[in-house]
């Protein structure tokens, strides 16, 4: 198995996550997380803001019809039986409730719009209620933002998700994995998604200590 690939073989501890895109750009993050999990066997309760849907036609030229998006069009079928997509306003839905037991949320791309009403509460559709449920049955909810510059009203927004346990996850890919494709950088952020939710993965090669003679000592580019 290569860098890149999914372990569906090993996928003993299967479970059901929510995942909400909404509309910072880097829809491939969301998408290539959703994938993962469903890859490796875990259910999906996905659920998209309207921005989201109009960052993924901009960024990936998937145009969705807004009022009912096909979001489960964007996997292969054989994905397929394992996703739940909801309805940005389906407030009945699985993630809305406490009592679903949902093991993780995780909001990726998230804008500084849904990360700031995150922050204060706000549970005007599924993804901010999804999150509002993670932070009050105290469950891992990942947030993924992207912006910059970061105004002092994002990183307040964000120390204050941090401080509440939330995992404030920045689209921050590193290079010294000498990335070769977006692919690979989008696999580094999601990787570390999977990371800090302890789901087993190999979409990245672990960082060793390199050998003595590497040539990464003489400051040699190879
Ligand atoms: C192509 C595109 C890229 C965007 N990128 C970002 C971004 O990186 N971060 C962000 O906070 N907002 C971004 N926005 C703006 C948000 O989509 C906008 O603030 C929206 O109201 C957020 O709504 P939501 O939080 O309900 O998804 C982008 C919008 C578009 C159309």
């Amino acid at each position: 198995m290569g860098i890149g690939d999914t372990d569906v073989s090993n996928a003993t501890d299967r479970r059901s996550y929510a995942v909400c895109w909404s509309g910072g750009s880097g829809s491939r993050y969301g998408r290539r997380l959703v994938e993962v999990l469903l890859t490796s066997g875990h259910t999906v309760h996905l659920c998209a803001t309207g921005a989201a849907l109009r960052v993924l036609k901009h960024e990936e030229g998937e145009a969705m019809d807004f009022d009912s998006p096909d979001l489960a069009s964007l996997f292969d079928a054989n994905l397929r039986s394992n996703l739940h997509v909801h309805d940005l306003q389906a407030v009945e839905a699985t993630p809305a409730s406490g009592s679903a037991g949902l093991a993780a949320t995780i909001v990726v791309p998230c804008s500084m719009g849904t990360l700031a009403r995150v922050a204060h509460g706000f549970s005007s559709n599924l993804v901010e209620r999804a999150a509002d449920v993670a932070l009050k049955e105290g469950r891992p909810l990942v947030v993924v933002p992207r912006e910059t510059p970061l105004s002092e009203l994002h990183l307040e927004n964000m120390l204050k998700l941090a401080r509440m346990g939330v995992i404030v996850l920045p689209a921050m890919p590193g290079f010294y994995q000498r990335p070769q494709t977006i692919a690979d950088l989008v696999d580094f952020v999601v990787g570390k998604i999977l990371d800090r939710l302890g789901i087993e993965h190999q979409l990245v090669q672990r960082w060793q200590t390199p050998p003595a003679d590497s040539p990464w000592d003489e400051g040699e580019v190879v």
